[in-house]
């Protein structure tokens, strides 16, 4: 059995090299979302490997209704919280819409916020050729990096919405060149979205790093989902690739709903659920009746 394999079933943290190693053994990795400190916790005991506090934080928590207006301080709150909660899965930051465009120091800046603030041990950041200088200069300063292409979500504005990409030759070859380039600048992994997957196949053959995909079939090193879609808890479309894992949304309109019936019809709290005194001080408690009596009396010695 390899050491790497043993780290994993020790419960021991997951590192860059057990990442790499996973992809050369042909073990799949799995990632997950998490934007809080419970769903942090249950995902890392359950044995995720990565799990990225992501920016879709915004759209799935926040109630935005895209990923461009979650700032870095509400994915800094996330992000502490999903720390708090992990212990062996490696976790990463995604940097939101705006830390990252208008420069290389306003983004060093925020990644290294995720790395001392929130203990983040890798940050992802979406784009390929124009963010080479960027993720180089992150690297090179000991922060790990994740890229991200094929469908961008920060980039709806100029796509127009979610559409599948890399359908043409030409945008099959452009997303091919940014992985194979942000790969040379120093990305250990790299997300794929929502691309074909004989074009997921094709990267993840000619890059030696893992990748990650997500609507981009079964061929990468491993595959990501955001939680709520696994879980059934959104109130947005969900994606063709989506596989819905639970029905959270119904469990808690049903436990919600049947709250809300208990405690009109007067059946909650029953006395099982209720806390009492003893015998002599319930009847003293008594004699001091509602009336008029000030509610300090209560409190006196
Ligand atoms: O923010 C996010 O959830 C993501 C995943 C879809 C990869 O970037």
């Amino acid at each position: 059995m390899s050491h790497l394999v043993e780290q994993q079933q020790s419960g021991e943290k997951i590192t860059l090299s057990y990442l790499q190693a996973a992809k050369e053994q042909g073990r799949k990795l799995v990632m997950l979302t998490a934007y809080d400190y419970p769903t942090a916790r249950l995902a890392d005991e359950a044995g995720v490997d990565m799990i990225l506090v992501g920016d879709s934080l915004a759209n799935t928590a926040l109630g935005y209704e895209n990923t461009l207006r979650v700032t870095l301080d509400e994915m800094l709150v996330a992000a502490r919280a999903v720390r708090r909660g992990v212990r062996r899965a490696l976790v990463v930051a995604d940097l939101p819409f705006g830390t990252f465009q208008a420069g290389n120091d306003e983004a060093m800046r925020a990644a290294l916020r995720f790395v001392k603030e929130a203990e983040a041990e890798a940050v992802k950041l979406e784009g390929g050729r124009q963010r080479l200088s960027l993720v180089r200069q992150m690297v090179e300063n000991g922060i790990p990096v994740m890229g991200h292409v094929g469908l961008t979500p920060q980039s709806v504005l100029q796509m127009g919405g979610f559409r599948l990409q890399g359908k043409t030759l030409a945008s099959a070859r452009r997303i091919v060149d940014d992985a194979l380039a942000l790969e040379a600048a120093g990305a250990f992994a790299l997300v794929l979205e929502v691309i074909p997957s004989r074009l997921t196949r094709i990267i993840t053959e000619k890059i030696r790093i893992p990748t990650i995909g997500i609507g981009a079939g079964p061929d990468a090193n491993g595959q990501v989902l955001v939680i709520n879609d696994l879980l059934g808890l959104n109130f947005q479309r969900t994606a063709k690739f989506v596989r819905k894992y639970a029905d959270l949304r119904s469990t808690m309109e049903d436990a919600i709903g049947r709250f809300i019936t208990d405690v009109r019809e007067g059946v909650y709290p029953s006395t099982e659920e209720t806390y009492s005194v003893p015998s002599e001080v319930a009847e003293q408690l008594e004699q001091l009746g509602g009336g008029d009596d000030p509610g300090y009396v209560i409190f006196s010695e």
